[in-house]
């Protein structure tokens, strides 16, 4: 199996609209058969980038369990997956929904979608791996967006997670997120058990993309 680098676009300037399909192009480059690289974007952006860079894999980064009809303003599931969305994440802590609506949203979406589930800390964890999506991902909010990895400021927050999930539902896969920079990062959460990481700003604030996105996967070659 391999180990997955997804890179959260939020709404970042630099990972929007046009961005947004110059930035999926790289990861694209980036790839290659030692690790699943998956962009999460925004519905607004699903479309275009599944167009440019058809062979990466995309992402949305929130959905909704809402049927086709009255529902005005929600991300309808069906009409995302007709838009390119390949898999979604869902509770991610600057979007939280509430239990009912991972397990509604799980129920709705095909068996093969992908759906990562983010946790907060390993007691949120616990309840989601109950549920069973394809992956939990564990970010401690504190350190989101900040300069050091949860590999190194909370390494036990990973392997405690993993221990916690694999003893729940041992289908179900673990990454770790926040603050995640390079391929050391990287390195430091297989070596803890995840089965790979979940970032956004090491990617979307580099100045050189490039190059963060080659050191990213450098050590899983
Ligand atoms: O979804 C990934 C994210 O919340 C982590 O953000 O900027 O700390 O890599 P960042």
């Amino acid at each position: 199996m391999q180990p997955l680098i997804v890179v959260n676009f939020k709404t970042y300037a630099t990972a929007m609209g046009q961005k947004a399909v110059e930035l999926a192009q790289a990861m694209e480059r980036a790839s290659n058969e030692h690790v699943r690289m998956v962009a999460v974007v925004s519905a607004f952006d699903l479309h275009a980038v599944k167009l440019a860079a058809p062979t990466l894999e995309v992402w949305s980064q929130h959905l909704d369990p809402v049927g086709q009809g009255s529902f005005t303003g929600w991300l309808q599931p069906e009409n995302a997956i007709e838009r390119g969305a390949e898999g979604t994440i869902i509770n991610h802590a600057e979007h939280k929904v509430d239990m009912n609506h991972v397990q509604a949203l799980m129920e709705q979406l095909p068996d093969e979608f992908p759906i990562c589930a983010c946790a907060a800390d390993v007691e949120e964890a616990h309840h989601l791996a109950e549920l069973g999506p394809t992956f939990i991902a564990v970010e401690p909010p504190e350190l989101i967006g900040g300069d050091i990895s949860v590999t190194t400021a909370d390494p036990a927050i990973v392997s405690d997670t993993v221990a916690a999930v694999r003893n729940i539902n041992s289908k179900v896969r673990v990454l770790c997120g926040a603050g995640v920079k390079d391929g050391k990062d990287v390195q430091t959460a297989v070596e803890l058990g995840a089965h790979g990481v979940l970032l956004a700003s090491g990617v979307t604030k580099a100045s050189d993309v490039e190059a963060v996105l080659a050191d990213l996967v450098a050590g899983l070659e």
